[in-house]
């Protein structure tokens, strides 16, 4: 595998896009890269910034994780999607990207146990996975997540996860959001 450096990741995230971005999503109705294109659209539409937009891009990046390098998922305790794919990101992002990626599934436990109407946003195969990922969470895991800097930067990255999952959608390619992972790569 190549050496991944700063000058190369924003071409082999363009890469995994290109080559695997057709698969499918776990049960849904769009493919993986639309899903994750519409994830940013979303972002985008809804006035975020920069950062919210390049996280909404990359938020299930860590699906591919034989894409992902030995030494990133060597961090981690579960390698669970959300964890893969933030320890491959947290090298050359900063924070406010990588945080809300790492955390977007805790997000979908807390907006359940907390917000009466956010359940009915989820998909069939999202609440199939919800009970897998622990169900809505408990009083003090709620407590615990309410410390995150970057709640509602995970809040609202699960809306737009939730909402990226439209075959009929129309949505911009790959290198439309290119300039923008260039320019918060650090
Ligand atoms: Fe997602």
């Amino acid at each position: 595998m190549t050496k991944i450096n700063s000058k190369n990741i924003v071409d082999l995230i363009e890469d995994i896009f290109l080559r695997r971005g057709a698969e499918s999503y776990l049960g849904e109705q769009v493919t993986m890269a639309q899903h994750m294109l519409q994830a940013a659209q979303c972002a985008e539409e809804s006035g975020a910034d920069n950062e919210q937009i390049v996280a909404a891009l990359l938020h299930d990046i860590g699906h591919y994780k034989n894409e992902i390098p030995e030494s990133a998922l060597a961090k981690g305790i579960n390698n669970f999607h959300e964890e893969a794919g933030a320890n491959f990101l947290e090298d050359f992002f900063p924070a406010s990207v990588v945080e809300p990626i790492r955390h977007h599934v805790a997000a979908k436990r807390y907006l359940c146990a907390v917000r009466l109407d956010y359940f009915e946003r989820l998909s069939p195969a999202s609440i199939h996975t919800l009970n897998l990922q622990g169900g809505p969470m408990t009083d003090k895991e709620i407590r615990e997540f309410e410390k995150n800097q970057y709640l509602n930067q995970c809040i609202n990255l699960r809306y737009w996860d939730d909402e990226a999952k439209d075959p009929n959608r129309k949505n911009p390619p790959f290198s439309y959001y290119k300039p923008l992972l260039e320019s918060l790569v650090s």
